[in-house]
């Protein structure tokens, strides 16, 4: 028998999803029994694990997610080096937990590119994105079959292949009688609404803005750390409104929504505009991050606000350890609970690890994943491509 053939009639899948996000601090896994339902599929997290990249390989990745010219060699070189990476860690991740059994693994990759047409940064009048990663080494050096490039699909249907993961929330966090919404702050923040009484087809969804990916370089730059734990500077800053005032009206802030974002909006560069402009209306450095991370949040409220009102936020990704973050958020939105997905019963650092394994399951199941709402493809289709050891 085809080794597929068995794997397709499965209605209980055990996979490992994989994602690597705009941040590039490393790869996070999430072992999940993924049950075919009805209406929610049940999503179990049974093993969770986190490896950093290693310093070459991440000076390396950091260098392709600027804009600069790179050989093709380069670039081929990266892409094989991170499979390896990324093999290694699943084999490390099975091991050390006794992981067992994996009927196959659904890996994001890491993105180099993103364009969104609906930004008008393109050349070419169409969306692009680029993940990298080798899924033939990947599944190679592990013996499992890999779903990978889950985005190209939907960019070939004229849609912006991002974001992915709402079909996901729902599955995870939908509720019958209440308006939910669920808010990854990775290193760009995405918002999933979820209305109550309502199936799939009501769901909406759109990039909000900058994650940590801003605050994250300029705690770097500005007080050498890789990032600002529990908010803690930001907590003692104060927001400058000149600063705050000149951020929002970037393209990306004004444009409409739903719009999906990238390192081409909150890049180095931008990074270092921001400081210098800081330096110019005499910004201290504190209050630079407490303006940038004040941008974060101010950025959902601005698509938040166009939403039937909200119930219960869940926050998920590396910003809900970011208490700046969750206590104004909370002070900002009227009458809404905000909650880390933790209390939902989710580890706020292996969700979107998880929605992976999910949408990896979702291509076993044969549903359709892209929401055109939401990406603006011209139809739903099957997301991902297999590549079998
Ligand atoms: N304890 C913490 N306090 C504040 N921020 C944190 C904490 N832990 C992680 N983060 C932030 O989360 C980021 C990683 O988030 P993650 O969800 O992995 O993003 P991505 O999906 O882009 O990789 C880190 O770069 C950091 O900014
Ligand atoms: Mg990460």
């Amino acid at each position: 028998m085809h080794p597929i053939k068995k794997l397709l009639s499965k209605k209980d899948v055990n996979i490992i999803g994989m994602m690597s996000g705009t941040s590039l601090d490393g790869l996070d896994l999430s072992y999940c029994r993924i049950s075919h339902n009805a209406t929610r599929h049940g999503v179990k997290i049974i093993k969770t694990g986190y490896f950093r990249f290693d310093p070459v390989l991440k000076r390396n990745l950091q260098a392709l997610v600027s804009e600069g010219r790179f050989t093709k060699s380069f670039i081929k070189q990266a892409d094989d080096d991170l499979g390896q990476f990324y093999a290694a860690s699943v084999k490390r991740f099975m091991k050390k937990f006794g992981i067992r059994p994996v009927d196959m693994l659904g890996c994001h990759g890491q993105t180099i590119l993103h364009l969104d047409k609906r930004l008008s940064k393109s050349k070419t009048g169409r969306s692009a994105t680029w993940q990298i990663g080798s899924s033939s080494r990947l599944a190679s050096i592990t013996g499992l079959p890999v779903v990978s490039d889950f985005r190209s699909a939907d960019v070939a249907l004229g849609g912006s292949g991002a974001p992915l993961t709402p079909l996901c929330h729902y599955h995870l966090f939908g509720q019958d009688d209440r308006n939910i919404a669920v808010l990854n702050i990775g290193g760009i923040t995405n918002l999933t609404f979820l209305p109550e009484k309502s199936g799939r087809k009501k769901i909406r969804a759109s990039d909000c803005g900058p994650g940590n990916m801003l605050v994250d370089q300029l705690t770097k730059m500005l007080f050498g750390r890789d990032y600002d734990k529990g908010g803690r500077i930001a907590s003692t800053g104060v927001i400058s409104k000149r600063l705050l005032g000149s951020l929002k009206r970037r393209t990306w802030f004004t444009g409409p929504h739903p719009k999906s974002l990238g390192r081409e909006q909150f890049g180095a560069d931008e990074a270092m505009r921001i400081i210098e402009r800081g330096r110019r209306y005499g910004i201290s450095n504190r209050d630079i991050i407490t303006t940038v991370s004040e941008l974060t949040v101010i950025s959902v409220l601005n698509y938040i606000e166009n939403l039937p009102a909200v119930d219960k936020l869940i926050v998920c990704g590396g910003g809900a350890s970011n208490n700046y973050f969750m206590t104004r958020l909370s002070n900002l939105i009227p009458r809404c609970a905000v909650i880390s997905s933790e209390e939902a019963g989710l580890d706020p650092d292996y969700v979107e690890a998880a929605c992976f394994a999910l949408l990896a399951a979702l291509w076993v199941f044969g549903e359709p994943a892209n929401l055109q709402a939401v990406t603006g493809a011209s139809k739903q289709t099957l997301l991902g491509r297999l590549t079998l050891p």
